[in-house]
């Protein structure tokens, strides 16, 4: 019997400086599902991603989230993802100096626990193996986390450390943005390659072409800091041949942004 990981959102509102960014987000994420959330720009898709994280800036003033059962928000930083969830960025950022398999096994490490370290051969050799599925070069392995990388780059790597770290629930905050056709299947192929009922993933993005080599189970439409709808992979197909104007008219939304004023 596996234990399917779980992620649960009540009614989490965010401010980011005083001023209200999330208005209410309820999702359920469980093992073996793939969700994705698409929406215009500005309407607080990345401050979901970055708010459950636990980035200090953005501020939950109500509502619950549960990581397995357990409370998300009682957590620190690192017990998150300790406790199993990833957040690929749609920013990653550079650190210069931390060589980029140092950095991915000092993650691996925190994760596993002290006493429980991966020994360096096997690291190597896992590390190795998750670089040709995604067609990444050996020599990213000893450059420095992210300095110089391209934009594409960034992302295969954001996709390594997700199989590196195997979490219960990641998120993907626009892997596919700045991807050119042939990296796009790769970093779908390492998503691919996770799935399984031990993982659970939340891809946001503009674009329904990720979702054809990515199949959704469910994708919801974010607009003022809400998911103001919810449907299948035909919903994905719908917004990227209408837009969302639809959408808008439907649910009498005027401006879509949250965060004006
Ligand atoms: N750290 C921050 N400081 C100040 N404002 C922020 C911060 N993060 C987000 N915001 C504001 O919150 C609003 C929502 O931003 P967010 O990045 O969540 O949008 P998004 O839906 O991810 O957009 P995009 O599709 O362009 O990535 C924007 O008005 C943004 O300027
Ligand atoms: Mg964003």
């Amino acid at each position: 019997m596996s234990n399917k990981p779980n992620l649960t959102l009540k009614d989490i509102k965010v401010e980011i400086e005083g001023r209200e960014i999330l208005k209410g987000v309820n999702i359920e994420i469980k093992g073996g599902e793939i969700h994705a959330i698409m929406g215009p720009n500005g309407t607080g898709k990345s401050t979901l991603a970055s708010a459950l994280m636990g980035h200090p800036k953005y501020e939950i003033t109500s509502g619950e989230a549960h990581l397995n059962g357990e409370d998300l928000l009682e957590m620190e930083v690192d017990e998150r993802a300790r406790a199993g969830l990833f957040l690929a960025m749609q920013y990653p950022s550079e650190i210069s100096g931390v060589t980029n398999s140092d950095f991915l096994r000092s993650a691996v490490n925190a994760k596993r626990g002290e006493g429980n370290e991966i020994s360096l051969m096997k690291f190597i050799r896992e590390m190795d193996s998750k670089m040709d599925v995604l067609e990444m070069d050996q020599k990213f392995a000893t450059r420095y986390l992210n300095e110089g990388f391209s934009g594409g780059e960034k992302k295969r790597n954001e996709i390594l450390q997700m199989m590196l770290l195997k979490p219960g629930i990641a998120i993907l905050d626009e892997i596919d943005s700045g991807l050119d056709i042939d990296a796009l299947k790769v970093v779908a192929e390492g998503v691919n390659s996770m799935r399984n009922d031990e993982f659970g993933c939340l891809i946001i993005t503009h674009y329904q072409r990720l979702l054809n080599y990515i199949k959704p189970d469910f994708v919801h439409v974010f607009m003022q800091g809400r998911i103001v709808k919810s449907g299948g992979p035909e919903l994905a197909e719908r917004l990227e041949a209408e837009g969302y104007d639809w959408v808008k008219e439907e649910l009498g939304i005027e401006d879509e942004t949250v965060g004006k004023g």
